[in-house]
């Protein structure tokens, strides 16, 4: 591949769309080419919001933007529920694919994108930002190399209320509503970016029933890893949660703010007070910072990661690796099938 920018399609118009096509204009080596929405009038507005000085094709339908020959990547934007559609229909049309988390609902889905990827020889990613941040890719390099001691338990919550009314995807199970798959999935992938794959799980939730089906409305997950360490992961569609993360290690303790793109992140080590008056350990904490900059809100840096795998030929990222995708989706199953929730879709 030669120098000239990797050409983006933006497959839906919706609130995440509008935020990785800021984000886009970050990086220097990508460039928007296209969009489509359902509506060709969405697409052009989100072509005129976005496009800059260079002009940016509006289409009027999902079939017609991946077969836009001035596209190399299609980033699909859609609810969760279509996205085994729309990633296959790029894939099929031959485009690499960035595809909005979770990539599907079920771990079978998953396993058809990914066997269609490879047989095509593709490029295919499950749009996790949180593994391309890299202030995440920092704290795990240095908790696996033992800077800060040995793991013992990870806590980590995403939850915010969904004000929204009921033809919000988010409330729609034929859309593949729920906190599992919007929100759990961000502490489920930073339990397995910091330890590996999980060996178990156990799950409580609160689930609501629809005229569509049910979703889980809110859901508390424990995990167990390798070496004893243990987790505890919570998400909510009906609760305000800190969406902070720690680690507590036997010298002290990681602490994440908004862990999913953290922009504080501390290691208090643990240091014995001398008396009661002396607060424990904050005297000898110290700030972990990224070694590179977040590109945008840190969509710009998931971007940029895609372009470096499409530059270099390669068919799937080191950072959010295909086989880290399916093990978490099978996962999701599992916690799914525990609670008792199942998608019609
Ligand atoms: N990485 C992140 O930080 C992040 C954040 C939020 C969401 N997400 C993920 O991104 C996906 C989209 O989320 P969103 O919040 O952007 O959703 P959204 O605002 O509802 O937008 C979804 C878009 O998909 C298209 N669409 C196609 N069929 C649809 C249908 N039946 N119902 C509704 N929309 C449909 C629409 O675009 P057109 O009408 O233009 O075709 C719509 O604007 C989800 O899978 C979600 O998990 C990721």
């Amino acid at each position: 591949m030669n120098d000239a920018p990797i050409r983006w399609g933006i497959l839906a118009t919706g609130k995440i769309a509008h935020q990785v096509a800021s984000d886009l204009r970050l990086v220097p080596d990508a460039e928007l080419v296209a969009v489509a929405s359902r509506d060709v009038e969405r697409a052009q507005r989100f072509a005129a919001e976005h496009g800059g000085s260079a002009a940016v094709r509006a289409h009027g339908s999902y079939e017609s933007l991946v077969a836009d020959p001035a596209v190399d990547v299609v980033y699909v934007a859609t609810p969760h529920a279509r996205h085994l559609e729309d990633a296959r229909l790029a894939l099929e049309a031959g485009k690499h694919v960035l595809c909005e988390k979770p990539l599907t609902l079920r771990a079978d889905d998953a396993e058809e994108l990914v066997a269609l990827a490879r047989a095509k020889g593709l490029f295919l990613m499950e749009a996790m930002w949180t593994a391309c941040h890299p202030t995440v890719i920092e704290v795990a390099r240095r908790l696996r190399a033992g800077e800060f001691g040995r793991p013992g338990h990870l806590h980590a919550e995403l939850g915010f209320v969904v004000a929204e009314g009921a033809s919000s995807r988010l409330l729609d199970p034929r859309l593949g509503a729920g906190a599992l798959l919007d929100m759990g999935i961000y502490p489920l992938t930073f339990a397995h970016l910091m330890f590996g794959p999980a060996t178990a799980f156990t799950a409580q939730a609160d689930l609501v029933q629809t005229e569509h089906g049910a979703y889980d409305a809110s859901i508390v997950i424990t995990g167990r890893y390798a070496d004893g360490v243990l987790a505890t992961m919570a998400s909510s569609m009906t609760s305000w949660s800190s969406r902070a993360a720690s680690i507590a290690t036997d010298l002290g303790r990681l602490t994440l703010d908004d862990f999913h793109h953290p922009t504080r992140v501390v290691f208090t080590p643990h240091v014995a007070a001398r008396d009661w008056t002396e607060q424990e350990g904050t005297a000898a904490a110290y700030e972990i910072t990224p070694p590179e900059p977040v590109i945008g809100r840190g969509y710009g840096n998931e971007v940029a990661e895609v372009n470096r795998c499409v530059r270099a030929g390669l068919t799937e990222s080191s950072l959010v690796p295909l086989e880290q995708t399916l093990e978490l989706t099978r996962a999701m199953d599992a916690i799914r099938a525990q609670i008792g929730l199942e998608y019609d879709a």
